[in-house]
């Protein structure tokens, strides 16, 4: 059962957590202390409960809590040497741990067990960072606060940081918490109820000051030829702009995006400061470990073209690397980590919006959020006074800290198809949908395009969060409508990388019944259809410069003369042939072209289930419900084919087991020895 004083910290974290203006997303820790009785001896014991490395408030659970014993806990007082070795003692509270200890305990534990309070809040919101980060921030402290809240200079987060703390609140009893210079601000009370108070109290008296003390231009006058392009225009530049972005990302290891063109970024670049602001890069620990110290600005106005735009982009992503390989060189020592790689995680276009970027689709969007509380602590310190975050060798020494690459060599292995952007079309159904959830299992981010919105967001849903998967319409026989589906699935995800041409249909018509219709549908949707949907996304694989798969999903019947199959027929062989074109074309940017020859795939197929397979149980003459094992028996293996057979082989296609495999078929189909390729 939860112990009521940790049920307590996890009601008020959540409620703390659920509101952005009190802390980022992940950011900020939370705590309590209370008692228990020790299993062991059966007394009572102090513990302190706090909030793990890593979670969320918002959505704290008693998992997320580490467990420590206080004796212990203050015990580590008596052996603390000095600020100078003090990650030792982040090792220390592994022996502090009641029990299993719960979660990791994170390096705010000390603060948090040492201040003389029952319960303790530490957040990041903007408003208080906003203070944490002017120039005269502890006046600004004293003035708004009076002697309610103590400034406590910037210092990296770490057992001294909680002594000092602990210290201020020993010295000052009628403080309810403090601002913390650089980085946020920590609260604390007698009881929950009161930690939450004080904490909101700051947060709400910084926020209230700022909104009535502010310059009414914070940002600088608007700055001609930036303002906002109109919605329309401005999604087209992003999705114009979006595959230069990503390869610029990526050029050290490859990266999925986010977008957004939300009104805070698009006001920040309207402005006249906005150049020099974003120079001085973010300062709270959590903002730029996400963000990078700083982002890559197009210095272009917001009608600068797109040619011109890219052109410039490539120019400043050199500079980029260079300033950033020189911050590394002036700060590192010899026993820092390697250099992790010189790319910008966000980048900023003036009239267009913000591209930001991460490992997997959640890491990208919450950098970009994370860009966005970064703007409103500018926003509020430049308002009051001038923007100064913490030096460059501060940040350099938490970007570099020996604590951070630990955690990041923890990271589990990423999975085989992580950073790969899917665009599956067809997919709301049978192949393509079974294609679409093996890719999202093995990590890619998938964009399911098929004829009708709604079941290609039902088929994404099934998958996950619009983080793993979104649907997006798509007619792909229209050129129009595979350019906006393709600019939908850069700017949910970045770019593309992962090709599945899988739309398709089947008409069973012998040569006389086939009609012109019958013919040109055929061949709209599946040979004119995926040389479109090849042509758009091969587009962005080439300037993203990052390689790529292009899959058809053709048939057996590409290569086998079937009964009354022209039209299909003759439409599969086409795109079987562009297989081979397209893999001798595009090999040249690292794209790969492969094929499946899928056969008799009856379950869950929508051509099966709409007449197709009702024709080819009577041309075969069996009942339609055997059709499934009648093709099983047909085959040398006598094993039916289902769609995650399919599914299977392009996955294994666009695995790095394959890399040096480009312009093959492969016969999913049980074994047909009239379909065997030579
Ligand atoms: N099922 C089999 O035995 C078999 C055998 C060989 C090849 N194939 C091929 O596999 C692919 C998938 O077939 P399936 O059996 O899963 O069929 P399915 O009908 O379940 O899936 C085809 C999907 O394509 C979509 N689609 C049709 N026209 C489209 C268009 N113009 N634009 C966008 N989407 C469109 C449909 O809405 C459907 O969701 C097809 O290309 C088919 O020819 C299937
Ligand atoms: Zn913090």
């Amino acid at each position: 059962m939860t112990n009521p004083t940790a049920a307590e910290l996890i009601a008020r974290s959540n409620r703390l957590g659920a509101d952005p203006k009190n802390t980022n997303y992940a950011g900020g820790n939370t705590s309590a202390k209370g008692t228990e009785t020790d299993p062991v001896t059966g007394e009572p014991i102090e513990l302190v409960w706090v909030k793990g490395s890593g979670g969320d408030l918002g959505t704290l659970t008693e998992a997320g809590l580490a467990a420590l014993r206080l004796d212990r806990m203050r015990a580590l007082v008596n052996v603390y040497p000095g600020v100078e070795r003090e990650d030792e003692m982040v090792a220390a509270f592994d022996y502090c741990l009641h029990g299993k200890g719960g979660a990791a305990p994170s390096i705010d534990t000390a603060m948090h067990g040492l201040v003389d309070a029952a319960h303790v809040d530490h957040l990041h919101p903007d408003s208080g960072i906003a203070i944490a980060t002017a120039a005269d921030g502890e006046a600004l402290t004293k003035e708004i606060f009076g002697e309610k809240v103590v400034w406590v200079p910037w210092r990296r987060p770490g057992f001294q940081l909680g002594l000092d703390i602990a210290e201020i609140k020993d010295q000052s009893p009628q403080a309810i918490g403090c601002i913390l210079g650089g980085h946020g601000i920590t609260a604390w009370g007698g009881t929950s109820d009161e930690a939450e108070r004080n904490s909101l109290w700051i947060i709400d008296t910084a926020a209230a000051y700022i909104a009535e003390h502010s310059k009414t231009e914070p940002f600088g006058p608007a700055l001609e030829g930036y303002g906002a392009l109109p919605t329309a225009e401005r999604r087209a530049k992003a999705a114009a702009l979006a595959p230069t972005i990503r390869g610029i990302a990526s050029a050290d290891r490859p990266m999925v995006g986010h977008f957004t063109d939300s009104d805070v970024v698009l006001d920040f670049l309207a402005c006249a400061e906005h150049p020099r602001l974003a120079a001085l890069g973010t300062s709270c620990p959590d903002h730029f470990l996400r963000t990078k110290v700083k982002p890559l600005v197009l210095d272009l106005p917001s009608s600068a073209s797109v040619e011109d735009s890219v052109a410039r982009l490539k120019e400043l992503a050199v500079t980029y690397r260079e300033d950033y390989q020189a911050y590394y060189d002036r700060n590192a020592t010899p026993d820092s980590p390697a250099i992790r790689g010189k790319d910008p995680l966000i980048v900023l276009v003036p009239g267009v919006g913000m591209f930001s970027f991460g490992k997997d689709k959640q890491t990208a969007r919450v950098a970009g959020e994370f860009y966005v509380n970064a703007i409103n602590v500018m926003r509020g310190a430049e308002g009051l006074s001038t923007y100064a975050p913490i030096d460059e060798a501060e940040k350099f020494r938490i970007e570099y800290w020996a604590l951070e690459e630990a955690k990041l060599q923890r990271m589990p292995k990423p999975k085989p198809l992580a950073t790969r952007i899917a665009l599956v079309t067809g997919a709301a159904g049978g192949i393509g949908k079974a294609t679409a959830k093996k890719l999202a299992e093995n990590g890619a981010c998938v964009v399911i395009a098929d004829l009708s919105l709604e079941k290609a967001q039902e088929a994404a849903a099934e998958l996950g969060s619009t983080d793993v998967a979104v649907g997006v319409q798509v007619d792909v026989s229209n050129a129009e409508a595979v350019q906006a589906a393709v600019d939908a699935a850069v700017l949910a995800f970045g770019g593309v990388d992962l090709v599945v041409n899988n739309a398709g249909l089947s008409l069973s018509r012998s040569l006389l019944e086939t009609t012109e219709q019958d013919w040109d549908l055929q061949h709209d949707v599946m040979a004119k259809g995926s040389f479109l949907v090849s042509k758009a996304t091969a587009k962005v694989m080439i300037e993203q410069e990052l390689g790529g798969d292009i899959v058809y999903i053709s048939s057996k019947n590409s290569v086998f003369a079937g009964p009354n199959n022209l039209a299909y027929g003759a439409a599969k062989a086409d795109q079987a042939h562009q297989v081979r074109l397209l893999a001798a074309e595009l090999g040249e940017h690292g794209i790969k072209v492969n094929g499946v020859n899928p056969d008799g795939v009856v379950a869950g197929s929508g051509i099966f289930a709409s007449g197709w397979g009702a024709n080819r149980a009577a041309v075969y003459g069996v009942e339609e419900k055997d059709l499934g094992k009648f093709y099983a028996q047909r085959t040398i293996l006598k094993r039916e084919v289902l769609p995650e057979n399919i599914a299977n082989a392009v996955f294994v296609l666009c695995t790095s087991d394959l890399s040096h495999t480009t312009g093959l078929h492969i016969p999913v189909d049980a074994g047909v020895a009239a379909a065997f390729l030579r």
